[in-house]
């Protein structure tokens, strides 16, 4: 607790203060961290809590990330792409159901070329001139990223997955690079984009050591938004038999993060609410001020696994935001309808 009131306080510790609230196994811990990391994020954004509406418009992946169920390797996935009027009709259904943030996620699918993304951005930003529209389509080149924010697109997520390089290339095959990741993602920041990193917790391989370089590259970099949930295995991946990421650990995460970076945005994602029923309640009740529900055809949401298990495969758009209404509320907050932009980066 001493550690919690010193973080607070001095707004750092030292490696070996940050293992030790890690890996300690006194759950007092995570109450106290909770407690202050949701007076922090109150004292930042009320009880308001923001929706991104994300739109999973392709799972055709080139790469090969050894722990996704997307991969391009494995062929035992059922691969779709949308079309731009499919993509253009899903965000105004959740126009009308009150988002104002889109997220267009997708595996990295040479078929969506810089005129189709940019097609794409100007179509909704025409008919939601009032939303703010977030990219999560992996690496491209400093071009293209200008291109497409030049187009419209305010944010990128692009999570570093891990700041270790020798963990990186545990988890990704030798034709990826930890030092193009971490390029992209300041050609991003330089460009003006709101950018979010982040990571997975128990990913193969992964020590405290290799958290507490995550947190050092938190605070060198300051994102605007930080996306962290539970690993989960995937059956068709080599980390099938590996152990899910701890829930409470990734609380702990969650509460550092937010007493670190006081105005982050800060989603309780769809992993942590597959490895636990109330992961997201209790994500929201650590310090996050984020839900990012499902707006992708019903039809092809089973087909977006990245996981095994993942949560909101079979509902409407419609369903799934009343049944967040009632979560969100039942442990004292509120979804509102805001873009929820990052309060030092707003574009004009
Ligand atoms: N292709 C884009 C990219 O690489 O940023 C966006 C899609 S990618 C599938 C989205 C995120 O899903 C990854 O950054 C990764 O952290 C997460 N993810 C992939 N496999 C996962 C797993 N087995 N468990 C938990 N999260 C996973
Ligand atoms: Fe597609 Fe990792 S498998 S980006």
């Amino acid at each position: 607790m001493e550690l919690v009131d010193k973080l607070i306080q001095k707004g750092d510790l030292s490696d070996e203060e940050f293992a030790s609230i890690l890996d300690s196994s006194d759950p007092g811990i995570g109450e106290y961290l909770s407690k202050k990391a949701v007076a922090v994020r109150e004292a930042h954004y009320g009880r308001d809590v923001y929706l991104r509406g994300l739109i999973e418009f392709t799972n055709y992946c080139k790469n090969n990330c050894k722990y996704c169920g997307i991969r391009g390797g494995n062929p035992s996935a059922e691969r779709y792409r949308l079309s731009e009027e499919e993509i253009l009709s899903c965000a105004d259904q959740g126009y009308d159901l009150g988002f104002r943030t889109f997220v267009l996620q997708g595996g990295e699918d040479p078929y969506f070329t810089d005129e189709r993304m940019i097609s794409i951005i100007r179509g909704i930003k025409a008919g939601h001139p009032d939303c703010a529209i977030t990219l999560s389509v992996g690496e491209r080149s400093r071009e293209s990223y200008e291109r497409m924010f030049e187009a419209g697109a305010d944010r990128y997520l692009l999570r570093h997955e891990t700041a270790d390089k020798a963990h990186y290339e545990k988890l990704h095959p030798s034709d990826m690079s930890f030092e193009n990741r971490m390029k992209c993602l300041r050609e991003l920041k330089d460009i003006g984009y709101q950018v979010g990193c982040g990571m997975m917790i128990g990913s193969p391989y992964q020590k405290t050591e290799h958290l507490i370089k995550d947190i050092r590259f938190l605070q060198e970099f300051r994102p605007e938004m930080v996306g962290i949930g539970p690993f989960i295995p995937h059956h068709d991946t080599e980390y099938a038999g590996h152990n899910l990421g701890s829930v409470e650990l990734t609380l702990r995460m969650l509460s550092i993060i937010r007493l670190l970076l006081p105005d982050v945005l800060l989603p309780a994602t769809t992993s942590l609410g597959t490895a636990d029923a109330m992961g997201r309640e209790k994500g929201l009740m650590a310090g996050a001020n984020v839900i990012m529900p499902n707006l992708s055809p019903a039809g092809v949401r089973g087909k977006y696994l990245l996981y095994d298990n993942k949560i909101c495969t079979g509902d409407e758009a419609a369903e799934c935001i009343r049944c967040l209404e009632n979560r969100v509320e039942k442990v004292g907050y509120q979804i509102v309808v805001s873009r929820g932009d990052h309060p030092g980066k707003r574009r004009s």
